[in-house]
């Protein structure tokens, strides 16, 4: 017998990822020469300055955007290289995406919004709907499942938006600021449901916080400034 000594795939590597945007023909770099390797199931907290490039790196790990320069793997796909309309199927399916406001589709109930990625990739139907009520559940707001969001508290919506992201079970959540709208303890109670969720799911998570508390309680954190990864605890750069 060979053993097996192959490395377990990274969640994601991204290799010299550089970003840049010219605007009114001046060039700024929002990320420069990023490199670094993220391991399946672990949550990794980001924290720098404003503009040190935070969004522009999960924008570009959840496919939002493409690098400029360099690769990006996510679950061993080089994203990079797909075509947009592979591109959409994979980010519904593989990501799911928490941002500071909840962008709730205010007509719909919280059952239906939580049941909306599953709808854009043609899963519906009664187990649709049971999964979304246990997700629901899940984040303690199984009693409010027929609320629209102009219904619910703003720590509702995020727990609302935060069981959407998890509807079609992505290998990566990213989140951005999920917390930067809502009081500390919420925040607090929200950051503990993200990070058992994830676990539960061996869910790779990353979180961009301004909040140097929330940050240290993630297990793995990388700090930014000026478009670079100044330093990484439990991520290899
Ligand atoms: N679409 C764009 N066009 C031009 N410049 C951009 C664009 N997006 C971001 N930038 C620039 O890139 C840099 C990094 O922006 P980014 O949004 O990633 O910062 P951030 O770390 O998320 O900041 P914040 O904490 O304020 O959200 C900034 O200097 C910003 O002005
Ligand atoms: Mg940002």
């Amino acid at each position: 017998m060979v053993a097996d000594d192959t490395p377990k795939r990274a969640a994601i590597e991204l290799r010299g990822v550089t970003k840049a945007f010219v605007v009114e023909s001046q060039r700024v770099e929002a990320l420069h020469d990023v490199s670094l390797r993220i391991e399946r199931g672990s949550c990794v907290a980001v924290t720098g300055r404003s503009g040190a490039g935070k969004s522009t790196l999960l924008h570009i790990i959840g496919t939002l955007d493409r690098p400029s320069q360099g690769s990006v793997m996510i679950g061993g796909v080089d994203v990079s290289r797909l075509s947009d309309q592979v591109t959409s199927k994979f980010r519904n399916e593989k990501l799911g995406f928490v941002f500071q406001s909840s962008n709730l589709l205010p007509e719909f109930t919280a059952l239906e919004n939580v049941m909306m990625p599953g709808v854009i990739s043609g899963v519906r139907g009664s187990g649709a709907r049971k999964r979304a009520a246990r997700l629901l559940d899940a984040v303690g707001l199984g009693a409010r499942a027929n609320h629209r969001p102009a219904e619910l508290s703003g720590g509702e919506q995020q727990r609302v938006a935060i069981a959407r992201a998890l509807f079609m079970e992505p290998e990566v959540l990213l989140a951005d600021e999920p917390t930067g709208n809502l009081d500390k303890n919420t925040s607090l109670a929200i950051q503990d449901l993200l990070i058992d969720l994830a676990a539960r799911h061996n869910t790779t998570m990353i979180l961009v916080t301004h909040d140097q508390q929330l940050a240290e309680r993630m297990p793995s954190r990388i700090v930014m400034e000026d478009g670079r990864v100044l330093s990484g605890t439990g991520v290899a750069l």
